[in-house]
């Protein structure tokens, strides 16, 4: 990171991060429209801007947004000159980037939806010689070159976002250049989390996949949840989203007075699961067999929270599409909120995640890791019981909820304020001390019989025997890790205790040293890497504190301080 962007984050310790990325690798990345576009409306905002805005009114605005974005598949020798000269004759362009999957797509944001029912009423289904194309018109469009000689280039002329996850030998070549730890962990939040173009992708999926559903249910919308809007989502991860027919249902509805009323005629079933069931039945097979894109489709409608998965091919995102599902999105805009209420709180959630993928503790396929869901919380606890505590509790959060806050869903308390005015933190700690402390906490901490719970912002007693315990917030019987097995949990301590020492060694403190700070805490570890056998796991010491000291030597650091921990430093074992 810049001298001068870290001189930024440093100014802006203890308000919400706003950061540029003039040197990062998403720097190139975000030239969103480039010089022919006009460009007049507001910037809307980046996941890692201060927002005085709330999470609803964000939402709202970048759903609006999407409605008048079209996805286009282009030439491969398109240049950027006749694409935007073309497109602007349907109306003015706010926005529009290009980026590359399997092809080269441009993202589109028209000032009005005229300009698409524009491009709607000039295109057409494409005639096919051997096989039929099922007349759906989407908002998802090939654009043809009709005069293949008149365009010179061989190669496209445009400028391609990359949409995908940094290498992670790319991200250790960056963050050594830093100059300290908080340094080295803003440059990991810089380089993971979701770029605005990317957001913008993501919000035009749901737009898409909303114009199938309302087919049936023409007031509904298709809401992201999750990390893509909670401001801890990374490139690459999954797109949540949420079918939400409370517009339809009347839920909240005042009931009229009078001599009569009337209601629907409707099928009946047996309960709300039944009904969610057969709607993602068949919205799942509308989008199979009608969406543009959409491939892959799996039903896995018998789990605890049903749902369709799918992959949207052009924007490359694995899609996970529920319906019923309020008490997760509420639990999405929980964590928003916390992620605005102090710089420290998104940089250091960026590096455990970092760090605990590397460690193979959690995994994109389901399984009995952990998730990042659980490390989340994992993490808003510790930093709920610093002292001066850096974020409030879920309890001290609803303390201060205004009426429109109060969210009672399916009986379980889901308030909170919206709009929590947080004073600014009296704790000044460095995100170094807050990851070394990370790893001492749970390397030592009373899995056996204490559970997390961050609505009190204490460990309580374990309610029941599962291996690690948080409690769900919003539903509190529930387990949010309830699917992690003994040995994942085992793993992840190991991890944390080892982390925990490597933090403490004097000579892995210098940016001299290579690998140094955090950057000594992502070497791939052979001994904790999963599906190694359990003989190789019992080695006595692990490689990758071998391979550190080697490094340390290598550099002429001093090897004293490699030693045990002393007196001097906190007294976490190593594990063996
Ligand atoms: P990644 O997809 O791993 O980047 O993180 P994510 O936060 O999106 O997690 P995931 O896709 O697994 O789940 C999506 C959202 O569902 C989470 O952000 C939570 O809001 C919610 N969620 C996931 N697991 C649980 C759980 O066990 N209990 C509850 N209450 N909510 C969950
Ligand atoms: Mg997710």
């Amino acid at each position: 990171m810049a001298a001068s962007v870290w001189r930024r984050v440093q100014a802006v310790a203890g308000r919400q991060l706003r950061v540029p990325r003039p040197h990062s690798r998403s720097a190139g990345r975000s030239s969103v429209g480039a010089a022919p576009v006009a460009d007049g409306s507001e910037e809307p905002d980046l996941p890692n801007k201060a927002t005085a805005k709330t999470f609803s009114a964000l939402q709202a605005e970048r759903h609006e947004q999407a409605e008048r974005t079209i996805l286009i598949s282009c030439p491969p020798n398109v240049t950027e000159k006749k694409f935007y000269n073309y497109l602007a004759s349907y109306g003015t362009i706010n926005k529009y980037f290009f980026y590359e999957t399997f092809g080269i797509y441009a993202l589109v944001e028209f000032s009005g939806k005229e300009s698409i029912e524009a491009v709607q009423r000039a295109s057409t289904i494409p005639g096919l010689q051997h096989e039929c194309a099922v007349p759906f018109k989407s908002r998802f469009f090939n654009l043809r070159n009709n005069h293949l000689g008149s365009q010179t280039a061989i190669h496209p002329s445009v400028h391609r976002l990359k949409q995908s996850v940094i290498p992670l030998n790319e991200l250790l070549q960056n963050i050594s250049e830093a100059k300290s730890i908080d340094e080295q962990l803003y440059t990991v939040l810089e380089e993971m989390q979701l770029t605005e173009e990317n957001t913008r992708l993501r919000f035009l999926v749901c737009s898409l996949i909303k114009e199938i559903a309302a087919a049936y249910f023409p007031e509904c919308s298709i809401r992201p949840f999750g990390s893509t809007v909670n401001n801890f989502g990374k490139m690459g991860c999954d797109l949540d989203m949420f079918l939400d027919l409370d517009g339809i249902s009347g839920r909240n509805k005042a009931k009229p007075g009078g001599a009569f009323s009337v209601e629907y005629q409707t099928k009946r079933v047996a309960s709300e699961r039944v009904a969610t069931q057969s709607i993602l039945s068949v919205i799942g097979e509308c989008i199979d067999q009608f969406a543009p894109g959409c491939t892959g489709m799996q039903k896995i409608l018998n789990a605890r929270c049903p749902l369709v998965r799918f992959s949207h091919q052009p924007s490359g995102f694995q899609c996970d599409l529920t319906a019923n599902n309020r008490i997760a999105m509420r639990s999405t805009e929980l964590l928003y909120i916390y992620s605005t209420l102090d710089p420290r709180v998104r940089a250091l959630v960026f590096g455990i995640r970092c760090w605990a993928r590397v460690q193979g503790i959690t995994s994109s396929v389901p399984g009995a890791w952990i998730t990042n869901f659980s490390l989340t919380m994992m993490v808003l606890f510790l930093l709920q019981r610093r002292n001066p505590p850096i974020i409030p509790t879920l309890d001290q959060l609803k303390g201060q909820a205004a009426e429109k806050d109060v969210h009672i869903i399916e009986s379980h308390d889901c308030t909170f304020a919206s709009d929590y005015k947080m004073k600014s933190s009296q704790n000044t700690e460095t995100l170094e001390d807050l990851l070394q402390d990370f790893f001492e906490f749970y390397g030592s901490f009373a899995f056996n019989n204490m559970s997390i719970n961050i609505r009190k912002g204490k460990e309580q007693n374990k309610p029941e025997p599962s291996p690690l315990h948080i409690q769900n917030p919003f539903e509190q019987a529930l387990n949010v890790s309830k699917n992690v097995n003994q040995t994942q949990l085992d793993r992840f301590v190991r991890a944390a205790r080892e982390s925990a020492w490597i933090l403490q060694q004097e000579g892995l403190k210098h940016p001299k040293a290579n690998p140094w700070g955090f950057s000594a805490l992502l070497l791939p570890n052979s001994q904790t890497s999963m599906g190694k056998s359990k003989k190789r796991r019992r080695q006595p010491a692990s490689e990758r504190i071998k391979n550190l000291l080697d490094s340390l030597k290598a550099n002429k650091q001093s090897t004293d301080s490699l030693s045990r921990p002393n007196g001097h430093q906190k007294n976490i074992p190593i594990v063996r």
